[in-house]
């Protein structure tokens, strides 16, 4: 539906964004994910043709939309990083005002504007000025805003950083409703690798301009590691046990810590039983099994060197 081929923006010298390639599939919920500087918010001025690139191209369903901006303004909401509405103004009367930006249509736009207050829980706070607001809620006006035209694909731009929990539950709530309900593609740009975990089927990883890496969360993980980490705790310590696992099929390393012991063993190799059954041999329990999953947080720091909350 929509894709980015070696998109590419240099301010002066300094290489924003780098040769980056994806693709939105219809339907799908994407996420972007990148620490500060990365380039996530200067791809999404390229791809909603709000600044042009250095080089390369933005496709909609094939076709260019460089020379062609508004073939892609009227299947595009954006819900920018930056918050811009009139603070003088209702929620209602900036959403009235958007509105006619958007062209949506005199007789339509009245029922839209209640529909996405609605989508957004804004409904009963319409007629009250947008500068008593909250950042939660001005965000949740935001993504009414760009919803008014009924967007195919809905890009959101970091929108739940430095907002109340409440809000960014409802935010959370409305992106999977649109996406799973409504069947509009996302592509979603967030820190918190927590709520691309929820919200997103693929996510892309962002570094220095360039996507660093891409898949989905299963793909991901699998960069990290060929291996499983296991951690148990037994009734007490014996040598011969550990010689015993040591020996078991798949088993790489065996140490000896603080909490116990720690197993590394081959990925998916299902250890457990021969464990088990090694303690009981030696008449010792395992008093506590974890197995330490790694997180796609830490595929990030992997990759980038870098926690996503700096
Ligand atoms: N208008 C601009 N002029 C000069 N440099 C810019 C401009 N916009 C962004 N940059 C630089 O480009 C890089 C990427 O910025 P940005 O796309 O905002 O990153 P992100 O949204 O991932 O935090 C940063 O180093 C930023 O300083
Ligand atoms: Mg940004």
């Amino acid at each position: 539906m929509l894709e980015t081929v070696k998109l590419s923006k240099t301010f002066k010298e300094k290489k924003a964004v780098e040769e980056i390639e994806l693709y939105l599939h219809a339907g799908e919920s994407v996420g972007l994910l990148g620490p500060n500087g990365a380039g996530k918010s200067t791809t999404i001025s390229m791809i909603s043709s709000l600044m042009k690139p250095t080089s390369g191209d933005v496709k909609l369903d094939g076709k260019s939309i460089i020379k062609n901006p508004s073939e892609i303004r009227k299947v595009l909401g954006v819900v920018p990083q930056e918050i811009a509405l009139y603070e003088e103004l209702s929620a209602y009367e900036n959403l009235k005002f958007f509105g006619k930006i958007y062209h949506v249509a005199k007789e339509v736009l009245e029922n839209r504007i209640q529909e996405v207050l609605e989508m957004v829980g804004l409904k009963d706070r319409q007629k009250e000025l947008v500068k008593t607001f909250s950042g939660g809620m001005k965000r949740r006006v935001n993504i009414a805003a760009a919803l008014l035209h009924k967007p195919k694909i809905l890009i959101l731009d970091e929108p739940t950083v430095g907002i109340d929990p409440q809000s960014r539950n409802h935010i959370l709530e409305t992106v999977r409703k649109l996406n799973e309900m409504h069947g509009t593609t996302i592509l979603y740009t967030s820190h918190y690798m927590k709520e691309v975990e929820q919200l997103c089927n693929r996510v892309y990883i962002m570094d220095h301009g360039r996507v660093v890496a891409s898949g989905t969360k299963t793909e991901l993980l699998s960069i990290l590691s060929t291996e499983d980490t296991i951690q148990i705790q037994l009734s007490k310590k014996s040598d011969s046990l550990l010689n015993t696992i040591k020996a078991i099929e798949h088993v790489r390393r065996v140490d000896e810590t603080t909490q116990g012991i720690r197993i590394i063993s081959k990925k998916g190799s299902n250890i457990l039983s021969d464990l088990v059954h090694a303690a009981e041999k030696e008449g010792i329990q395992i008093i506590h099994f974890q197995m330490e999953v790694p997180s796609l947080e830490d595929v990030f720091l992997h990759l980038t060197g870098k926690t996503l909350r700096d």
